[in-house]
This record gives C-alpha cells, sequence and structure tokens, in this order.
C-alpha cells in the first residue's frame, strides 16, 4: 500500500499552518480546529505560537493542537504532515502591489519549502505567501532541486479570487452567494486574476462597460481591503475563510473522495507558454488528477488572458531566477 492510501485509511490526517500566528494564521488555524476532517494541527511561527496553540487546544474538538516556535522547531512541527498550508510572511501596505513583497516572502517560503523536503517531502503544500505567482514557482524549484516535487501536490492558493467573484455576482443577481458558480483564471495579482464572467451561474447579463467594471472590483478586492484597513495589514479573514475551504477539498481527496472540483495555482499545460496557471481541476488521492478545459471564453476574456500573459510570465520567471540564484 502506498503511503497515500495509508494516509486516506487512517482519516485522521495531520496538517501544518506556517505563520500560524499571524492575521491570516490565526483565524486559519481556529477554522481548521473546527474540521472533522484533521487528526492534528500543527502550529508553527516564528513567534506567539505557545500562547495560540495552547488558546485554541481549549476548544472542545477532536482535533490535536501542538504549537511550535522558531526555525530548530520547524521540522518537528513538520514531520508526519499531510497538509502544510503557509500564509508566513509579510503583507502589503496602501500603495504596495504584491510584487513589493517579493524580497522578504521569497526567502520566507524558501526556508520553509527546504524544510518540507526534509520533514514531509509527500505533503500536499499550498501557498498563501504573496506573490503568489512568484512564491510557487521558487517552492517547485526547491522541491525540484531535493527531488522531492510532485506537481500534482503544489498549490497557490487562489480561493480568495473565487469566493470575491462569488459574492459580488451574488450582490449583482440578487441570489445566495451558494448559488454562484464562477470560474477565475490564471494567477494572483492584478490583470492576471481572471474572473471569467462569461460562464457564471446563475447567468449574468451586463453591458461590456459593467463587466469590465466587475472584472476590475474583483481584480482590485485585495487592495479594497488594504486600503480599508488603512496600513494595518491586507485581507485575514476573508483570507482565513478561502484557505479553510481549500484545505477542506484537499482533505477530502486526501481521504479518497475523488471528486473534488476546485481551483488553484499549479504546474499546467492548460494555456501554452504559461508554465503555472490558475484554474479548475479535479482532485484525487494523487493530488491534481485531471484538469478540466477552459471552456469558451468571451472576446472580452480572450483579450484579458492575452493582456495577463506578459506579466505573468515574468513573475513565473523571477520566481525561477531567484530560486536558482540560491544555489
Ligand atoms: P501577518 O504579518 O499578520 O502574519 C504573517 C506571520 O508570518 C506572522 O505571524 C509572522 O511572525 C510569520 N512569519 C514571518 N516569517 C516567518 C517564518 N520564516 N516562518 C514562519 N512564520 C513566519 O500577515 P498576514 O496578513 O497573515 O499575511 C500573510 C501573507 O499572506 C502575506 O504575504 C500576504 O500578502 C498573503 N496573502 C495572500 C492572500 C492570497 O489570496 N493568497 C490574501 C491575503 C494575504
Amino acid at each position: 500500500m502506498d503511503r497515500i492510501q495509508k494516509i486516506g485509511s487512517h482519516l485522521s490526517p495531520k496538517v501544518a499552518v506556517l505563520g500560524a500566528a499571524g492575521g491570516i494564521g490565526q483565524p486559519l488555524s481556529l477554522l481548521l480546529k473546527l474540521s472533522p476532517l484533521i487528526g492534528e494541527l500543527s502550529l508553527y511561527d516564528v513567534a506567539n505560537t505557545p500562547g495560540v496553540a495552547c488558546d485554541l487546544s481549549h476548544i472542545s474538538t477532536g482535533v490535536r493542537v501542538k504549537g511550535y516556535l522558531g526555525p530548530q522547531q520547524l521540522e518537528v512541527a513538520l514531520q508526519g504532515c499531510h497538509l502544510v498550508i503557509i500564509p508566513a510572511g509579510v503583507p502589503r501596505k496602501p500603495g504596495m502591489t504584491r510584487d513589493d513583497l517579493f524580497n522578504i516572502n521569497a526567502s520566507i517560503v524558501k526556508g520553509l519549502c527546504e524544510a518540507v523536503t526534509r520533514a514531509c517531502p509527500h505533503a500536499w503544500v499550498a501557498i498563501i505567501s504573496n506573490p503568489v505567482n512568484s512564491t510557487v514557482p521558487i517552492a517547485a524549484e526547491i522541491f525540484k532541486r531535493a527531488g522531492t516535487y510532485d506537481p500534482a501536490k503544489l498549490f497557490g492558493v487562489t480561493t480568495l479570487d473565487v469566493i470575491r467573484a462569488e459574492t459580488f455576482i451574488a450582490e449583482i443577481a440578487g441570489v445566495d452567494p451558494c448559488q454562484v458558480h464562477v470560474p477565475v483564471i490564471g494567477g494572483h495579482a492584478g490583470v492576471t486574476i481572471l474572473p471569467v464572467l462569461s460562464q457564471a451561474t446563475p447567468r449574468i447579463q451586463l453591458s461590456e462597460e459593467r463587466l469590465k467594471a466587475l472584472t476590475a472590483r474583483i481584480q482590485d478586492a485585495g487592495t479594497e481591503v488594504v486600503q480599508a484597513k488603512a496600513g494595518t495589514g491586507s485581507a485575514t479573514l476573508s483570507m482565513a475563510h478561502a484557505a479553510a475551504r481549500f484545505a477542506e477539498s484537499c482533505l477530502r481527496a486526501i481521504n479518497g473522495d475523488a471528486a473534488v472540483l476546485e481551483y488553484g495555482y499549479v504546474d499546467s499545460k492548460i494555456v501554452p507558454g504559461l508554465p503555472f496557471f490558475s484554474s479548475r481541476f479535479r482532485l484525487g488521492r494523487n493530488g491534481v488528477e485531471e484538469f478540466i478545459a477552459l471552456g469558451p471564453l468571451s472576446p472580452l476574456e480572450v483579450k484579458g488572458l492575452e493582456v495577463m500573459r506578459e506579466e505573468l510570465l515574468s513573475s513565473i520567471k523571477k520566481g525561477v531566477d531567484f530560486a536558482g540564484k540560491q544555489l
């Protein structure tokens, strides 16, 4: 029996949150503590994890919680993990782009991924730390160098873009957001976030001008939060929910459900020339098991795909180059 089958039969995966004491890490850890799909929650940060772990451990659910503090405890935290979620790093302040975070967060993600290769090389890894368009290619390079890369199990979490699109469309259509499905493809920054509004259900009938405005709002929604928080951080609560939703999909698949459909920024061949791309896929025990075709795009969306190409490719290259220089 291979390792993942064993994991599935246990039905109590171990999940690590790296950056667990942060703005996203804390509410995400709370949501994961409430999950019936998790056996053990391993909370790692360079500050404050003992307090966060102690606090959460008093909640009367079956998830065992342990806190780990500082680099000397990182590999112990990761031992035996099936899913590693990484929200470690600095968030944006007003006026910053996600790419402005590169210098600090690239090194943080690199260090954490190196530890993953040593402590839990078969784990699924979900990266939240921005710029996701670059941090995921960095992680891929680190895993390739260690000989542990499994492209089907490395994800950039773009679920927040999906839930924002669902919410904004529900407002326009006057329906419950639970009834909305809308593909969001590409990457996770500015114009690389492409909501495929022509495929939204329920169907929305908007003028081209309003379609452009809605697309822009979904693309800039993160900045809306950064501005509203006025220097105290970026999206944390909605992101925690988004990451918990993504984690639930991963855990259902790890536990043997082979019909889980999700979006994420992954190693992909779906758009020629863009080696990482977010689109819909089916998860199973082996990670991404099938890519779902993009389907027909409207002329506006075809243009959006072309517009993002250069920026996405350059962010991917920036990540690969960074990892290469660290050799
Ligand atoms: P935060 O500053 O509140 O928390 C970050 C945490 O990471 C802190 O607790 C810090 O101690 C920890 N940390 C720093 N270096 C670390 C290391 N080497 N190892 C482990 N932990 C370390 O930031 P917040 O708001 O939680 O955001 C975290 C990241 O998530 C940012 O890069 C932000 O841009 C990104 N983000 C991504 C989104 C997405 O949709 N993918 C949405 C919103 C934010």
